[in-house]
Order: structure tokens, then sequence, then C-alpha cells
């Protein structure tokens, strides 16, 4: 259908005094006596046209075109309002594509998020979830262009996966067949199952990325991971998008070197190419958020070791829920506080106890820590997880043991470490955190199209 996009309209001064044909749908209709006002939106733009309809004219107005929802396609000459100075259309000719009964959810101005949650398929209609879904198209770009420009290939790692990258039992299972009584066995269940051994949904591409930087040098993947994890918080979903760089010859510096630069880099680019999007989360969401953006972006993290953050913890004026222990495993309370009340900028902790951190991580010198970051950020918490690699062999098999892992899942992965091992390094970036972070929304249910949690799917 030939037709002008909205966005378009807007942008183009060269339209105006053109006759064009435009498409959308009705977001408010009002009406007088001699002229009706319909606000079209098609999706392009955060801005809705205004469709003037003379009354007293030639022009058929039809009854279902001022009804909210609406779809329509109106031709007209594109005028400049003489109030607001934008772009509007007296129409000239109205069709009706599609009819929209007074059920349509989105009568009321504003629904509560928790509302629109329990219907996705029509939330994508409202301003939020537009700017949410057309930031999230933007970041992703900005992502492969970061990591194309430098060098890095795009690697595609198996969704399903016979090994457990982060371990701890959060692996959904995949199989073809039922529960049943006749197996004597696990073994003889999985042996008879479609790949003959235990199945599951990739929590990370990480190890496969390990591979492939042993080869190519500089990799990234983006694409789903899977948690089965029953955390039932406004960070987690059991699907998420996970972008994972391995880069070979980095060792814990280098890597926090990229990943703060690519973090800025994002920044950078959303603040640059979304600023209709950006001004309204300020608007509707996050007050400060362009100011706190523009600061992440011109001043350096902090590095901390995890112990002086115990340290830190332990001195702090506030009644924790859980208790601080050189050892424990910070709560989303004390990364909040670290990164909020004391630091209130992004924070890379390093250097965790090698107790609390996955089987690959490189062990320190001191016997105590593991060479292990992640980066917190204020509001949302832990963003990106990573480390440098255990590169040494013998290490490896020791750190995998004492966990009572299976070596034979595992062979490949460990095999890198026997032909021509190297320093190398990696991270996870949690992809709707980023969003969170970039747009104020605070729950990640609303950053991601369909959310998969605990109980809910459709
Ligand atoms: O810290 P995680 O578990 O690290 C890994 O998976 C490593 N294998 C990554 C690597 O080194 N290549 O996860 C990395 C990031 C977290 O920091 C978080 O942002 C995100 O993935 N993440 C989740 N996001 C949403 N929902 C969940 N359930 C998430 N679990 C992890």
């Amino acid at each position: 259908m030939k037709h002008t996009d909205l966005r378009d309209v807007f942008r183009d001064t060269a339209l105006v005094g053109q006759t064009l044909t435009v498409c959308g749908w009705v977001r408010t209709a009002r009406e007088s006596k001699n002229v009706a006002f319909l606000a079209l939106n098609d999706g392009t733009t955060l801005n809705h046209l205004q469709i003037v309809v003379d009354k007293n004219s030639d022009v058929v107005l039809p009854a279902e075109a001022t009804k909210l929802g609406a779809s329509l396609k109106v031709t007209g000459k594109v005028v400049i309002n003489e109030n607001n100075g934008t772009p509007e259309i007296n129409a000239e000719e109205i069709t009706v594509l599609g009819v929209c009964p007074a059920d349509y959810p989105l009568q009321k101005k504003f629904q509560k998020l928790e509302t629109l949650r329990e219907m996705p398929h029509i939330r994508v209609r409202t301003n939020t979830f537009n700017a949410v879904f057309r930031v999230r198209s933007v970041m992703a770009a900005t992502i492969h262009r970061y990591f194309q420009e430098r060098g890095y290939v795009y690697v595609h790692t198996p969704l399903i996966t016979g090994s457990d990258c982060e371990g701890a039992g959060e692996m959904f299972k995949v199989t073809t067949i039922g529960y049943s009584r006749d197996y004597k066995s696990e073994e003889e269940y999985y042996a008879d199952d479609f790949f003959g051994k235990k199945a599951g949904l990739s929590v990370s591409g990480q190890l496969e990325g390990e591979v492939a930087a042993m080869a190519m040098g500089k990799i990234y993947t983006f694409g789903p991971s899977f948690r089965a994890e029953k955390s039932n918080t406004v960070r987690h979903v059991a699907e998420f998008w996970h972008v994972e760089p391995e880069i070979a010859f980095a060792e814990l510096p280098d890597l926090i070197e990229i990943a703060e630069d690519m973090i800025k880099y994002i920044i950078k680019e959303y603040m640059e190419k979304c600023p209709d999007e950006l001004k309204f989360f300020e608007e509707r969401f996050e007050k400060g958020l362009t100011e706190k953006l523009r600061n992440v972006v011109e001043n350096d993290f902090a590095i901390v070791d995890y112990t002086d953050a115990i340290e830190l913890l332990k001195k702090a004026d506030v009644e924790f829920e859980y208790p601080v222990e050189w050892g424990c495993d910070l709560q989303s309370e004390h990364e909040r506080y670290i990164t909020e009340k004391i630091y209130k900028k992004p924070v890379f902790l390093i250097n965790y106890p090698k107790e609390i951190k996955s089987f690959y991580m490189k062990q320190n010198p001191d016997g105590k820590t593991v060479a292990a970051t992640d980066l917190l950020v204020p509001g949302v918490g832990e963003i990106i997880g990573g480390s440098e690699r255990e590169a040494d062999y013998d290490k490896l098999l020791a750190a995998m043991r004492a966990r009572g892992m299976n070596e034979a899942d595992y062979s490949d992965y460990i095999a890198l470490r026997r032909y021509g091992t190297v320093p190398h390094s990696g991270f996870g970036l949690g992809f709707e955190r980023i969003i969170m972070y970039c747009t104020g929304m605070a729950n990640i249910r609303d950053v991601i199209f369909y959310p998969r949690t605990v109980g809910n799917i459709r």
C-alpha cells in the first residue's frame, strides 16, 4: 500500500504543501459541529499526526473512523498547524481499514503497567512500549556495531546444550519423552531420550564462546539464555537476551576496560539516536535520567575489591536483611548500597571468593579468590558478570572435581587447556538490564516483548 511513514511527515519539511497518503491507528478523536480531529499513529514515531476533517466539505467521515484503535488510510494535504508549528493533514479522503469495537482495552489514557502486562499484544500500541521496543532495536544494532567495528566475530552458539555453564541446577530440561516409571534409572531414561543423554536450554553461550575465541581471537554472541531459577524479582526473567564477548590474550584489567568502553558506547549512541524516547522516559519514568546517563559517559567507573566492599558494608550505618561476612554472596541490598550510596556510579566489583563463583574462573595467587568481576549500576544492580578464565589444565580440573562435576560433559572445554592454552577473558551483559538502566523502566517484564517468569507464559 503506497503511503508515507508518519516519522517522515514530522521530519521532512519538504512534504509541507504536498498531498500524501498516511496510515495508522486512531489514538484520540474529538468532534464539534464543523470539524473533527483524529490523532493518528502508525508506530514509526512517538508523535501522533493530527488529521483535520472539515465537516462542511465533501469529505466523508465514516462513524467507524472516530473509534479508538480503528485503522485508517487518509489522503490529504500536509499543512503546518499555526498554534503549535507541527505538521497536520487536512483530510480529503478517509478509508477505514479495520474497525475497532468499544471493548478495545486502550480507551483510558493511562493504564497501569501491571494492567498492560496482562495484554502483551495490546501494550505494544502504547507510547511507552513503542519507545521501549524502539530503544531495544537501536541498542541491539549498536551492540553489533560496537563489536563488528572492532573486529569481533559474531558466533551463534547452540541454545540446546549438554553441559551446564553456570551450575546450580538452573537449566530447563529439553526432552521428547515424558515421565515414565518404566525406566529403572535416570541414566536409562536419558539414554532413551532424543539426544541419548541429558540436555537442556543453555544458560550462557560462554563455553562454546571460549572454543570460538581460541580460534578467532575475539568473538561475541548475542542471543537468548534461559534460567530456570525461581526468583520472582523485578530483575529476573526465565528467558533473557545475553551479550557475551570472549577475548583471547585478555586478562581481567583488559576485560574491565572493554566492558566500560562498551557500556559508554551503547549509552552515547542511545542518547544520540533516541532523543525523543529519552525525553519521554525522563518525563514519565525517571527524573534526571539524561543527567545520570551523561555522567556515566563522562566519568570513570569505580573498581572495588570484594574484600574492601565487605569492609565498607560492615561499617555501613544500615540494618541489612542479610548479614555481611567475607565469603558471603552479595545480595541485591548490598550491591545497591555500594553503587547507590557509596560510589553513586557504576562499580566493577572484583576478586570474589572462589566458593561463590563458577568453576571456570581464574584462581588468584592468594588461593582464596578468583579473577571475576560484576558490574553494578545504581537502580538496577548487576548488569554484567564476567571473569578471566582458568587457563591452566590442572587447576581447571581440580576446580571441577571439587564441585563434583561430570568431566565427560565438558571434554571439549577441557581440551582447550591442552592445545595451546592462553590467558583469556569474557563477560555476559544482560540486555534487558541495560535497557532498564537506560529507560528508567523499573520492572524487567516491561522491557521484553513476551516476558517469561515463574508461573507465567503466554
Ligand atoms: O553473571 P551471569 O550468570 O554470567 C554468565 O552467565 C557468564 N557465563 C557470562 C560470561 O562470562 N560470558 O550472567 C551474566 C548477566 C548478568 O549480569 C545479568 O545481567 C544477566 O546476565 N542475567 C539475567 N538477566 C535477566 N534475567 C535473568 N534471570 C538473568 N540471569 C543473568
